[in-house]
């Protein structure tokens, strides 16, 4: 850390033009172009997520959000740095939305949530965000899965610990998890899971993190895609208010992989079902119920996903004013 002058950068950041060491995790549903402008022109990088939604056009909006809004500050997209984000099963599914990405000259592309050694999507994307000249990076739950995903070719790997918000393998706590993968990895490793003030950013990177992939504290910004009501749900919750649950994936019917629950903010109707997600998948009444209050944007029914690091999150910010907080300037 250097004194005097807020947090300190790291040479991965730096390397990328950062003024931060900070990067605004995709995010399906809440990190769109708006937000993934602003995080960059505040001096960290932001992404694009396409989560279970995601979808060419869906993107398409997005990297159009992005261009509106750094044309709106006066700055050429082509010198703005940022990522876009996806998910394994998502690619395989759909693999026009990878070759949309890459199309669109991102710096950083993220895959996440795959089967490493799996043969489709397997890691056939790394060679191809290569190709364009992009970092490509991931998230990993574990030293196995980090270890593979180097293996294979990576630059960067994310340590998503537990604590952080939406799907992921829910394991190890973020600081042992970060430890443990520098040790393993040879790659610059990345820390994420519940990195909500100064004094988390500060933390992982005296632990020797190449910067913070920060989901939560960026999820109710004035730029992000977050409805008002749902914002409204993250000024008023807690950490221990989360729960690692299926019940919405489950409600909806969404091809999420088990292995990949999602950390939300529990709301009566996931306390009903939690740990009854197969009662859940066979009553068409109850699931009809959620698809209503989702359709209505029903808050106090359909959960918001946010990790344990929700309590930071008190009132509507700019990314410039959530980033200036994290860096401490
Ligand atoms: C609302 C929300 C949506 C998310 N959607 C995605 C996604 O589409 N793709 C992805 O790779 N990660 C997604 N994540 C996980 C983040 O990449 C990251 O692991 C997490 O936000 C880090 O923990 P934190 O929320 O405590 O900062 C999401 C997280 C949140 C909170």
């Amino acid at each position: 850390m250097s004194a005097g002058d807020g947090a300190s950068t790291t040479a991965w950041a730096r390397g990328l033009g950062l003024a931060a060491p900070v990067v605004c995790a995709p995010m399906g549903g809440v990190a769109g172009g708006a937000l993934a402008a602003a995080v960059s022109l505040a001096g960290g990088l932001g992404t694009i997520g396409m989560g279970s939604a995601g979808s060419v056009p869906a993107l398409e909006r997005e990297l159009a959000a992005r261009e509106t809004a750094l044309a709106h500050a006066g700055t050429d997209p082509a010198a703005s740095p940022f990522g876009i984000g996806l998910v394994a099963w998502g690619i395989a599914r759909d693999p026009a939305l990878l070759e949309r990405a890459l199309a669109a000259g991102p710096t950083l592309v993220s895959v996440s949530f795959g089967e490493w050694g799996a043969p489709d999507p397997g890691a056939a994307w790394i060679p191809a965000v290569h190709g364009i000249g992009a970092l490509a990076v991931t998230q990993a739950a574990t030293v196995a899965e980090a270890r593979a995903a180097a293996d294979a070719g990576v630059d960067a790997v994310v340590a998503r610990g537990r604590e952080g918000g939406g799907h992921g393998d829910h394991r190890e706590p973020r600081d042992a998890l970060l430890a443990e993968v520098r040790a393993a990895v040879g790659i610059p490793v990345l820390a994420a899971g519940a990195v909500a003030g100064a004094a988390d950013l500060a933390r992982v990177l005296d632990a020797g993190a190449a910067a913070a992939w920060v989901g939560t504290a960026f999820a109710a910004c004035t730029e992000a895609l977050t409805p008002a009501a749902a914002r409204e749900v993250l000024f008023a919750s807690r950490g221990e208010e989360t729960l690692v649950s299926r019940v919405y994936d489950v409600a909806l019917g969404r091809p999420w992989p088990a292995r990949f629950p999602e950390r939300l903010i529990r709301t009566p109707f996931v306390d009903r079902w939690h740990g009854r997600e197969d009662a859940l998948a066979a009553d068409e009444a109850a699931r009809a119920e959620f698809r209503a209050a989702a359709a209505a944007g029903d808050y106090r029914v359909v959960p918001v996903d946010a990790g344990t690091g929700v309590d930071a999150l008190t009132e509507e910010r700019s990314a410039a004013e959530v980033l200036a907080a994290l860096t401490g300037r």
